[in-house]
């Protein structure tokens, strides 16, 4: 078949693995590689596409869904879907999927990186010894607080939420979380964790970790209000996504002491971090590596280009977005 007959398949950022290439060896592939495609680069493959696999830094937005009458699945390379217009893809018979489970223990491995980092202050120190700064261990030096006995509060207890939940029992805190479901008691009890509502969550958490998906119940859910009713000392750990914290208010919440400190891999524009945040000595932040792990990259890849073949040979997905 000539390759102007051919499907068009998008994948629009490099994958882990060989996963795909013998899958869709009767398509016509438009592979990035090397980088994930811009806005731009994704808008004008995707109007010939029947397939695209999406990395999450691409919107797909209704005028987009409408732009590609021959799509028929977009494989979201993540768990969050907030870059998709799913009600729209569903309403024009598009098929969304995601890839849950498999980045599960990654992303709570780094929330708890960050719980760590940021009580025990370890970018500040790092920056110390980079400048040579450190003359001799000292009494007062980089003093930051222990976890046994703090209460730590989860907001989104999601699969991520309790896989963090359970790694952290182990440290001797009190767990708490807030949810817009109620977990079922036995996970409850197994987990050591309480439900409380937000106002109660805020108020009560020495360490507060956001692992939520962003939906529009809670866009800016963390705002100066917010933040003036935790604890004095406490910090503030982001790992679902950025546009549920008001970046420039946490910035003021810092500046005027009314938490401690943050740990952040997610951030409202990924582009655009703003300067002071990323310079505060209380500030930790990764770069949305949650998922970054080669064992939950490599799974991610497979399920992505599994979703696509399974629509594409009339099988229902594994993980449809529903
Ligand atoms: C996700 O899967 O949602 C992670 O944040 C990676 O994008």
């Amino acid at each position: 078949m000539s390759e102007e007959l051919k499907d068009t398949i998008v994948i629009s950022g490099p994958l882990i693995g060989d996963h795909h290439s013998q899958c869709f060896d009767s398509y016509r592939l438009v592979y990035s590689e090397k980088n994930v495609m811009s806005q731009d680069e994704f808008n004008q493959v995707a109007r010939e596409a029947t397939a695209a696999i999406v990395m999450t830094s691409i919107r797909v937005t209704k005028e987009l869904i409408d732009s590609a009458p021959k799509l028929k699945v977009i494989s979201n390379f993540g768990v969050g879907y907030d870059n998709i217009d799913v009600a729209y893809a569903r309403k024009k018979g598009v098929i969304a999927t995601n890839t849950p489970d498999v980045l599960t223990t990654s992303c709570a491995e780094l929330g708890v990186a960050l719980v760590m980092a940021t009580s025990r202050r370890l970018v500040e120190g790092y920056r110390l010894m980079e400048r040579n700064e450190f003359k001799g261990w000292k009494v007062d030096l980089l003093l930051g607080s222990e976890l046994r006995n703090k209460t730590l509060g989860i907001l989104g207890c999601g699969r991520i939420g309790q896989s963090m939940a359970g790694i952290m029992s182990g440290f001797g805190l009190n767990l708490l979380y807030h949810n817009r479901s109620k977990l079922n008691k036995d996970i409850e009890k197994e987990l050591g964790i309480r439900y409380v509502d937000f106002i109660s969550l805020t108020a009560q958490s020495d360490i507060l970790v956001v692992a939520a998906p962003l939906n529009d119940d809670n866009r800016h859910m963390f705002t100066l209000d917010t933040v003036r009713e935790m604890k004095k000392r406490s910090i503030l750990i982001n790992i679902g996504r950025g546009g549920i914290v008001n970046e420039k208010d946490l910035l003021v919440a810092l500046k005027e002491g009314f938490i401690g400190g943050a740990g952040l891999d997610v951030f409202e524009d990924p582009n655009d971090i703003p300067s002071e945040l990323r310079y505060h000595p209380k500030v930790t932040l990764t770069p949305h590596i949650g998922s970054g792990t080669e064992e939950a990259r490599d799974s991610m890849s497979e399920l992505a280009v599994q979703a696509v073949v399974d629509v594409l040979n009339g099988k229902r997905p594994q993980y449809e977005i529903r």
